[in-house]
């Protein structure tokens, strides 16, 4: 039973990415190759670009992750890929290359939820214990997750419009600075002050959603008036004042949540979870708190296939295996 080998593929997005993972919880080898650069000059990713990288990485990028862990297709107890959500094309490629092995080499085949990918990344951390609240912050989600128990999700709150990491790129892109800009606004924040105060969006009372399009709207009309009135504004405090906003409100829905549920371990999860900010306000809230506070390093935040090996070893237990008629599916729900 001991020392099952998952083969894990993800290209829901701009990352092509494979990953050998021992037992859900050891990385064996974990190979990824960003498209990041391809996609800078059009300030966002381009799905027919993305689709174009995954064909001609996919292949070479599984056989380096296989050579790294030194394993053949016999050793694999499964192959599991994200199914979903993302970009059709992107996931489509994952999808059969992960077919085609499991087809060819008679390996039981495991469909994964990008979002699980990115809760169970912690796995890779440390063991999960239940019940508990994942935080997923990334460029396509923000949600308030609960878990009763492994493999069980319950989105509790999410965003009603930008995600977070949509709304870091779009202010980024605002004030000029490169794709992605979630990490450049990071930086620039270690180093402003919050001389403006942007509105915290709560909505109402009681709800664990969130939305971010105010927001960002307020940056955005804040620095079309400096700039009609002629007044500089620093591009440092511009970015820190943005960042309060949203770590205010990250962090607050977050807390409720964990008191409401009585959870014993709060998980950070998705490209944003690289937040310094971020992962500075959750370490002083819940530091010296009774919940455990999980919080993947750089490298397992952003996309990337080992998480999606760690979430298959949940349905590789209980036998939840895939037909081959799994698709991509772009709008999957958790
Ligand atoms: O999870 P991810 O790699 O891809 C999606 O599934 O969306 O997340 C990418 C997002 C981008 O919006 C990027 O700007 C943001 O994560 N991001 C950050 C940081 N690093 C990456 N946002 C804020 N601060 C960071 N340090
Ligand atoms: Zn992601």
């Amino acid at each position: 039973n001991e020392h099952k080998l998952i083969l894990a593929i993800e290209t829901s997005c701009d990352e092509t990415s494979a990953a050998v993972i021992e037992n859900g919880t050891t990385i064996v080898s974990n190979i990824v190759s960003s498209q990041i650069e391809s996609h800078k000059r059009f300030g966002g990713v381009v799905p027919e670009v993305a689709s174009r990288h995954h064909v001609e990485q996919i292949t070479v990028i599984i056989e380096q992750a296989m050579e790294e862990a030194k394993v053949t297709f016999a050793d694999l107890s499964a192959v599991a890929v994200t199914e979903g959500p993302g970009l059709v094309g992107a996931l489509l490629i994952g999808v059969n290359a992960a077919k085609a092995i499991a087809f060819a080499h008679d390996i039981p085949l495991i469909g994964v939820h990008h979002i699980a990918g990115h809760i169970y990344a912690n796995q890779l951390v440390s063991p999960l214990s239940f019940p508990l609240i994942a935080l997923v912050v990334s460029g396509g989600h923000t949600e308030l997750v609960y878990m009763k128990e492994d493999g069980d999700f319950k989105i509790i709150g999410e965003t009603r419009d930008d995600a977070v990491g949509e709304a870091y790129d779009k202010v980024a892109r605002t004030l000029g600075l490169p794709y992605p800009g979630g990490p450049h606004i990071d930086r620039l924040a270690q180093e402003g002050q919050e001389s403006i105060k942007f509105p915290r969006s709560w909505l109402e009372a009681d709800s664990y959603d969130f939305s971010f399009s105010g927001l960002k709207s307020a940056v955005i009309n804040k620095l079309h008036n400096l700039k009609q009135r002629d007044e500089e504004v620093k591009i440092e405090d511009v970015a820190t004042s943005f960042q309060a906003s949203v770590i205010d409100v990250l962090v607050g829905k977050t807390k409720r949540a964990v008191e409401q549920y009585e959870v014993k371990q709060l998980l950070l999860a998705g490209g944003v979870a690289a937040n310094k900010g971020l992962r500075k306000a959750l370490e002083e809230e819940f530091g010296p708190s009774s919940v455990d506070l999980l919080i993947p390093p750089l490298s397992l935040c952003t996309d990337n296939a080992a998480m999606i090996g760690a979430a298959a070893s949940v349905k590789l237990r209980n036998n939840k295996f895939a037909a081959f008629d799994l698709n991509g599916n772009p709008g999957l729900d958790l």
